[in-house]
């Protein structure tokens, strides 16, 4: 039988990119994060596609996207905070994927989103606010995953341990 990917979700600054990478090493297995399948596909960046075309139009190169990448097999993949807004994205990757999803208190993605300017919905005024509501809105959408992990006091390295520990047997 195939090897079922392993997919991670989870709001902007839960260290999904980074965990991915190493998870992927640890499994030799290959990562493919959408945001930067994206990004290679436009040739723009993601700041760039949404302050000039708009949300809906990055939701829909994002879902096109995901549609594509769910279908591999055997792969990490790595996704943008708000990819769960779309059930598709999810019923998609659930296919074919253990969804494990990482998780954290905003003032840690507070902490951790400081450090880059890059987040179209984090630009501004008032972050923590922002952080607070959106992931209000979210989290029964990042709850719809297989398995989750707590980021909170954890580096990326102790976050792959966690999950590996979380698909122990469950990966072939
Ligand atoms: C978004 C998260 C970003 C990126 C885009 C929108 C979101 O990805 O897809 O800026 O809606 O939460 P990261 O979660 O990798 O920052």
């Amino acid at each position: 039988m195939a090897s079922k990917n392993i997919v991670l979700i989870g709001f902007m600054g839960t260290g999904k990119t980074s965990v991915g990478k190493i998870l992927a090493r640890k499994l030799n297995r290959l990562v493919i994060d959408a945001d930067e399948v994206i990004e290679a596909k436009t040739r723009r960046k993601i700041g760039d596609i949404f302050e000039k075309e708009g949300e809906p139009y990055f939701r829909a190169l994002e879902k096109e996207t995901i549609g594509d990448i769910s279908r591999k097999e055997g792969v990490v993949i790595t996704t943008g905070g708000g990819a769960v807004l779309d059930p598709a994205n999810l019923e998609a990757l659930k296919k074919n994927g253990w969804i494990v999803a990482l998780m954290a208190e905003p003032t840690t993605i507070l902490r951790r989103v400081k450090r880059t300017l890059s987040r179209p919905l984090l630009k501004g005024e008032n972050v923590l606010s922002r952080i607070e509501e959106l992931l209000r809105k979210r989290k029964p959408l990042y709850e719809q995953s297989d398995f989750q992990c707590a980021t909170d006091g954890r580096t990326a390295a102790q976050v792959a341990e966690c999950i590996l520990s979380l698909l122990e047997g469950k990966l072939s």
